[in-house]
C-alpha cells in the first residue's frame, strides 16, 4: 500500500473511474492519504462520483508518471469519521477552504480488497493487494 500511496503522490494526478448504471465515469482526482493503515481519496457528498460510489463501490484507477504506470482496483468504502475527515483536511490544508470536517459535504472513502499493479514497458509488472 505505501508503494500505492508514494506512486500517486508522486504523479501527482490520478483518474478515478467509477460505474454509473451501464456507464463508466472518470475524472481526474489527486487526493490520496493513508490513515489507520487504509489508503483514503476524498470528495464531496454532492458529487456525481460520491452517488455512484454509494450505489456502486467497486472502483478502478490509473495514474502516469515518469514511464511508468498504476492501476488499483477495488472498492471505496465511506467512512463518515469526523476523525477521518480531519487527518485528510490536514494532510491538504488547502482544502480546508471549500471544505471542513463537520460540514455536511465533506467525505473519505478507503479502499477495501484492493490490487494493483504498476506496469512499465521495459520492467516486468509488480503486483499487489492491500
Ligand atoms: C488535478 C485535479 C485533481 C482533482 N482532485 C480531486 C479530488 O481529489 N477530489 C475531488 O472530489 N475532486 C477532485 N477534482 C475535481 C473533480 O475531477 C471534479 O469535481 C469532477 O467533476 C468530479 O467527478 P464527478 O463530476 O463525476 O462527480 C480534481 C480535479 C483536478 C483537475
Amino acid at each position: 500500500m505505501q508503494k500505492v500511496y508514494e506512486f500517486l503522490k508522486d504523479a501527482g494526478t490520478y483518474y478515478l473511474a467509477t460505474v454509473d448504471g451501464d456507464q463508466p465515469r472518470v475524472r481526474p482526482f489527486g487526493t490520496v492519504h493513508i490513515f489507520e493503515d487504509k489508503l483514503y481519496i476524498q470528495t464531496g457528498k454532492i458529487k456525481p462520483v460520491s452517488h455512484q460510489l454509494h450505489a456502486n463501490p467497486k472502483a478502478e484507477l490509473c495514474a502516469f508518471n515518469d514511464g511508468r504506470w498504476i492501476r488499483v482496483a477495488g472498492e471505496l468504502v465511506s467512512d463518515d469519521r469526523y476523525e477521518a475527515k480531519v487527518s485528510m483536511l490536514d494532510a491538504y490544508p488547502g482544502l480546508k477552504k471549500m471544505y471542513r470536517a463537520d460540514d455536511d459535504n465533506t467525505e473519505v472513502f478507503y479502499f477495501k480488497n484492493a490490487v494493483y499493479t504498476i506496469s512499465s514497458f521495459t520492467s516486468p509488472p509488480i503486483s499487489g493487494s492491500f
